[in-house]
């Protein structure tokens, strides 16, 4: 296997995350940027002492730099995408994948223009959890057509960055992505047509109110699937303070059976509850790093020359439905979709 140079940029939680899973996966991590240099010091010296930056350009600029792993807020995808695919850099980044559309289109044509590989965060598709409920649907254990329901509960986010509208762009797009790939895959199908409602519960709360425009913050969104399957998310970051009101685990079912459980979370109880019939099952998972595993799937794209497995074409999916559960929410309409727009 060949060890790649791996520059991580932001050192939050993911960064902190994505320097473990490199280092797991058994890469390099050769320098850790943040303009907040202290985190990016404190991260460093706790991994063998990675160089450090402040400045994204600089990191990228290293001859020594192989990939660049960004772990930035989302307005900052398309500009370090951009920069590192014409300094000819392999680009692993966070998702969502962008701001808007045509943020997106911008970093997928300066990816291909370099003729360099670019993969997306969706890590907690790789649980062992989903790929069991794909296989138990395409078994036709639960019968045809699927429910999938996901839940979400949180109170106002302590980043409230989370909240801005000009900034992460509230639950539905930061959040929510990691749902609608995890149902398009255990129903093979993709997303046909949207109805959602939604709104801001917390506009009200203090620590939030500064912003010129606040996300939405809670939303019941309801997917049909080409497969006459469908998703349906109940999800709110809009709680007040310290309620701990808990999420639903995620729940499959169709005429035949079910399950439930945490399908693509990576918590330390990691169990399925299958039900058919008159029987019911505990099916338990070993934990793993979910951030190794994608990582590990990216190195060994770049090392066949063959395109990563997921990249552009789910992130822009993700990202056309997002735009159109808004619309949704907006004009009060049921919104189609057209599968081809997002190839
Ligand atoms: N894959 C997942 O499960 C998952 C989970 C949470 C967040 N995310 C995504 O990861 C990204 C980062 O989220 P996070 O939770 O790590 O945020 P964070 O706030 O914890 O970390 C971001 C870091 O970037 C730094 N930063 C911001 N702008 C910068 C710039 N221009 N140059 C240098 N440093 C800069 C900040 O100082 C901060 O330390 C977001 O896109 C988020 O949606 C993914």
């Amino acid at each position: 296997m060949k060890k790649f140079n791996v520059a991580v940029i932001g050192a939050g939680d993911m960064g902190t995350n994505h320097v473990r899973g490199w280092r797991n996966a058994g890469h390099n991590v050769v320098s850790i940027t943040d303009y907040d240099l202290e985190r990016a010091r404190k991260l460093a010296e706790n991994n063998d002492y990675p160089k450090i930056y402040s400045d994204y350009k600089e990191a990228i600029n290293d001859s020594d730099v192989d990939i660049v792993s960004i772990c930035l807020p989302l307005v900052f995808h398309a500009p370090v995408t951009i920069y590192a695919a014409e300094r000819g850099k392999h680009v692993f980044c966070e998702k969502p994948l962008a701001s808007t559309p045509e943020d997106a289109a911008r970093m997928e044509e300066a990816v291909n223009k370099a003729g360099v590989q670019f993969g997306i965060g969706f890590q907690r598709n790789f649980a062992k959890g989903v790929a069991a409920a794909k296989q138990w649907a395409e078994e036709g254990k639960f019968g045809k057509p699927l429910v999938f329901n996901s839940d979400l509960m949180q109170e106002v986010r302590p980043k409230i960055a989370m909240h801005d509208n000009k900034g992460n762009k509230g639950p539905i797009m930061d959040a929510c992505c990691h749902y609608f790939f995890m149902w398009q895959t255990v129903f093979q199908s993709k997303p046909k047509r949207v109805y959602a409602r939604g709104g801001i519960i917390a506009k009200d709360r203090p620590e939030i109110a500064h912003f010129q425009e606040l996300a939405i913050d809670t939303g019941l969104i309801t997917v049909e699937y080409e497969s006459g399957d469908i998703g349906s998310m109940n999800v709110s970051w809009g709680l007040a303070k310290h309620t701990k009101l808990p999420s639903n685990r995620d729940r499959v079912y169709g005429p035949k059976g079910g399950a439930v459980g945490g399908f693509n979370n990576f918590g330390s109880d990691i169990h399925i509850d299958l039900y058919i019939g008159d029987k019911h099952e505990k099916v338990v998972f070993e934990k793993e790093d979910l951030f190794e595993t994608e990582f590990r799937v990216f190195a060994k794209a770049i090392e066949e020359r063959k395109k990563a497995p997921v990249g552009f074409k789910q992130g822009k999916e993700m990202l056309q439905l997002t735009y159109a559960i808004f619309e949704s929410i907006k004009t009060g309409k049921v919104i189609e979709l057209y599968s081809e727009v997002a190839k």
